[in-house]
């Protein structure tokens, strides 16, 4: 009885803690104003940064994209860091520019592959002065016309640092579409309460000043979360938005990406932090740390209390307990319902990660 008790408490606390913030977060913020200085007139010069390692089958298309932002070209700078890629990316690349002569379009070629973090750091170098702001991407993203203008005018205010897009995953480019994605949802109210500690990889703007005088979170496993994460660190607003919009394709082996992802989105909670207190740069936000605190639960610990419930009750089965069979059986019949699905597999791929992290932290994967 002992058992199944613990085992019914530790997954009354998985699955409660995420409800009850999702809840909390969506009556009391969503709906918030975002008390920030939005001026849609605002049009500073932007940098945007597309790493590539063997994007041939998508660079093409990802430049048309980029070059079919409203935005005004001359008021951006393209910076493609490529890291020796051996399937034609650099070729389309320069026969891009050269077709495309209205649009400033850089190549910065690495003698050999070191992985995203170094591609994109060696790029900031080439950045222009006059850029003030910088926008990270991936080769595969695919941004909607207006994302750009949207996405930089929350910049207008001097409290924000970041501004990440929001993925939709259909072809329904329609704002109630943002928020049918639990995740959109909690990242876009953390926002409105100062921040969100997570980051989307296809579309990352950030405030090019912090970056000349703070950097970037350099450590190992480093990526689009941990730089989002860093800009709250350093006291500014770092936000979802959900008036731009990104669209990302699912390729490659998923399970081994979702894995990959996760082990960043880790490495991002367990290292951003005392990155940011040990360079001397860290600004403690209140509301932030709260954030923080949960987010960090939900990633790093939360997680392992659904296996130890599930070994638990696989333990008192062994006991021929009536109730752990049933409690067991209902878990996993749940499985049926989409939601609970994406859930429970997300914390596989989180318990994965946090084992796997242990000996890679696979700086450079394969697609
Ligand atoms: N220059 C360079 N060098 N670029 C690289 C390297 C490298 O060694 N490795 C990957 N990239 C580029 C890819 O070409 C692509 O443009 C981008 O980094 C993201 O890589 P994907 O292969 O598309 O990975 P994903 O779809 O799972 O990306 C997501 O997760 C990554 C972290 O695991 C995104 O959110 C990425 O931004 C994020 O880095
Ligand atoms: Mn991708």
């Amino acid at each position: 009885m002992l058992l199944e008790l613990t085992a019914l408490t530790l997954a009354g606390i998985h699955f409660g803690t995420p409800l009850l913030y999702y809840y909390y977060l969506k009556s009391r913020y969503l709906n918030k104003p975002w008390d920030i200085k939005i001026d849609e007139n605002y049009k500073p010069k932007v940098t945007i940064i597309v790493p590539t390692y063997n994007e041939a089958e998508f660079i093409w298309n990802r430049l048309d994209n980029i070059n079919i932002q409203n935005y005004a070209k001359n008021m951006m700078e393209v910076i493609v860091v490529d890291s020796a890629s051996n399937d034609g990316t650099v070729e389309l690349v320069k026969k891009w520019s050269s077709e495309h002569n209205n649009i400033n379009l850089k190549l910065v070629e690495e003698p050999k592959r070191r992985g995203k973090l170094f591609a994109v750091l060696e790029s900031l170098k080439h950045a222009s002065s006059e850029s003030s702001i910088v926008v990270f991407t991936d080769a595969d993203a695919f941004w909607e016309s207006d994302a750009l203008d949207n996405a930089v005018k929350y910049f207008a205010d001097p409290s924000v640092g970041a501004v990440t897009a929001s993925i939709i995953y259909s072809n329904d480019k329609t704002i109630e579409n943002v928020y049918r994605n639990y995740y959109n949802t909690v990242r876009i109210a953390e926002s409105k309460v100062f921040a969100t500690p997570v980051h989307n990889g296809p579309f990352l703007a950030i405030k090019a000043e912090l970056l000349g005088k703070h950097g970037l979170p350099a450590f190992p496993g480093s990526d689009d979360s941990s730089f989002g994460s860093y800009v709250a660190l350093l006291g500014f607003r770092a936000i979802q938005v959900d008036d731009a919009i990104v669209k990302e394709p699912t390729r490659g082996n998923q399970f081994r990406r979702k894995i990959r992802r996760a082990q960043h989105l880790l490495l991002n909670f367990l290292k951003t932090k005392s990155y940011a207190k040990k360079i001397g740069v860290y600004r403690r936000v209140k509301s932030f740390e709260k954030i923080w605190g949960v987010e960090w639960w939900l990633h790093v610990v939360n997680p392992w209390l659904l296996i130890a419930s599930a070994l638990l009750l696989a333990m008192s089965m062994f006991y021929a307990s009536f109730t752990a069979i049933t409690l067991l059986g209902i878990g996993i019949a749940l499985l049926v319902l989409r939601m609970y699905r994406t859930w429970v597999t997300q914390q596989l791929y989180l318990v994965i990660a946090a084992v796997r992290n242990l000996w890679t932290r696979e700086i450079m994967w394969s697609k």
